[in-house]
């Protein structure tokens, strides 16, 4: 049985990118979950690169969208991908036990919380954007006075 569950009913955000993306993380994390040593030794190195990825990728997507807690969702980023980074120079040196208790045992919890909370933030806004921007590109400004 996956550590992480039900994606789609739990975890979509309704921005491709983002649940793309989510999607991938979520089968890394079940299959280094499931794998054994060799397995995860082999593996670990790749959800630290995803992961990397994953957050620039949203970072770049709270600059572009004006993203009012920018500096929190960024923090959290920094936080967990250090620790990912720290987990990964014991990995690469025969000490997977700890990266495996924190794959097993925190990162379905965190995903879970910072999806709903700070990912879930980012999406509405992003989809927010999306609407606030076709009337902009329509005309109909009229009463703000933007063109005169
Ligand atoms: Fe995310
Ligand atoms: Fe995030």
């Amino acid at each position: 049985m996956p550590i992480i569950e039900d994606f789609d009913a739990r975890y979509l955000l309704g921005v491709d990118a983002m649940d793309v993306t989510h999607r991938e993380f979520v089968g890394l994390v079940n299959r280094l979950a499931a794998s054994d040593n060799a397995g995860f030794a082999a593996g670990f190195p790749e959800l630290v690169a995803h992961t990397r990825e994953h957050f620039a990728g949203e970072d770049r997507l709270m600059e572009a969208c004006g993203f009012p807690a920018i500096a929190e969702h960024r923090a959290e980023h920094a936080r967990v991908l250090g620790d990912l980074e720290r987990l990964a120079s014991k990995v690469v040196s025969g000490r997977a036990r700890l990266a495996r208790a924190y794959v097993v045992e925190q990162l379905p919890s965190w995903f879970d919380l910072h999806a709903a909370t700070m990912d879930s933030a980012l999406a509405a806004r992003i989809k927010g954007s999306v609407r606030v921007a076709a009337p902009l590109a329509g005309g109909g400004l009229d009463k703000t006075g933007s063109t005169g």
